[in-house]
């Protein structure tokens, strides 16, 4: 998929990525807190999209490959690409959002942030409410294992660990295979591909300056998965409930920065004993 070599970012570039990423956080929270019963996916995308035109950043979503909409929204059985449209949110529902943009920075380029987050809207299902809870758990966990760790795999390991433990005490949840994260910079994908899963290549030697937006996505079911005739809506097969979330994290001397979180991934990463490292 990617051919192109690494893009290793310097200070002033990830900066110009921090910029993104809160726009893309606070983006992402005002989505967040419109999400009620009745509200339509459309109306969700046109508050991400007003907020975009107001902090001056562009969607990287939109146009890409054709995609006609500011973030993807995937309720329920659907795992990524949702459209958003007409389609009512209810109670129960287990909603994703993704999102990015890009904002001006260094080179006369563009600098992109990706980020995800699902939620339960109330009354929630209690499995559903634990499937979106430990894919967030899989997220960190996955972000803490980059700042300690030696090569790419550890983000798959820290992936598959965090399913293991849950599978462990009985909470059957399983990794979509099929999508994976990705560098991110100058543009929003680009090598290397960030897979959720162990495999024996252990990947490239992790290395400051590298910017990686991570993204597990777990399944209340099978893993298995088809595009709906839409061309994007990614559903399960069996028609179990999915979760996604996700990250763009910055690599630095000192550990990471998590560009997509307002507090840099504070919260997150002391859940595992960690802060972050500082950006200047
Ligand atoms: N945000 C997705 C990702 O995390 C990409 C969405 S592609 C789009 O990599 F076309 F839907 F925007
Ligand atoms: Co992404």
């Amino acid at each position: 998929m990617f051919r192109e070599r690494m893009e290793l970012k310097s200070r002033e570039q990830v900066r110009a990525m921090r910029r993104a990423g809160l726009v893309v956080a606070a983006m992402l929270a005002e989505v967040r807190a419109a999400i009620r019963p009745g509200v339509t996916t459309a109306e969700l995308d046109a508050i991400a999209a007003a907020h975009l035109d107001r902090a001056g950043a562009l969607s990287n979503f939109r146009g890409y490959h054709g995609y006609p909409a500011t973030v993807c929204i995937s309720v329920n059985e659907e795992i990524v690409h949702g459209i958003p449209g007409e389609r009512r949110i209810r109670a129960g529902d287990v909603v994703s959002v993704d999102g990015g943009c890009s904002v001006p920075g260094p080179n006369g380029r563009r600098w992109h942030g990706d980020s995800a987050f699902t939620v339960v809207v109330e009354p929630a299902q209690a499995a559903d409410a634990v499937l979106a809870a430990i894919t967030e758990e899989a997220l960190w966990a996955a972000i803490a294992a980059l700042a300690g760790g030696d090569r790419l795999g550890v983000v798959g390991d820290a992936v598959e660990a965090v399913v293991r433990e849950h599978g462990e005490r009985g909470v059957r949840l399983s990794i979509v295979r099929e999508y994976v994260g990705h560098g991110i910079g100058s543009q929003m994908h680009q090598p290397p591909e960030v897979l959720n899963y162990s495999t024996r290549e252990r990947g490239p030697r992790l290395r400051p300056g590298m910017v990686l937006a991570v993204e597990p996505m777990l399944a209340g079911g099978s893993p298995a998965n088809r595009t709906l005739a839409d061309g994007w809506t990614v559903v399960t097969s069996d028609g179990s409930h999915a979760a996604h979330w996700e990250h763009t994290v910055a690599l630095l001397p000192g550990g990471v920065h998590v560009l997509t979180a307002a507090d840099g991934g504070a919260a997150g990463l002391a859940r595992h004993g960690l802060a972050p490292a500082p950006l200047d």
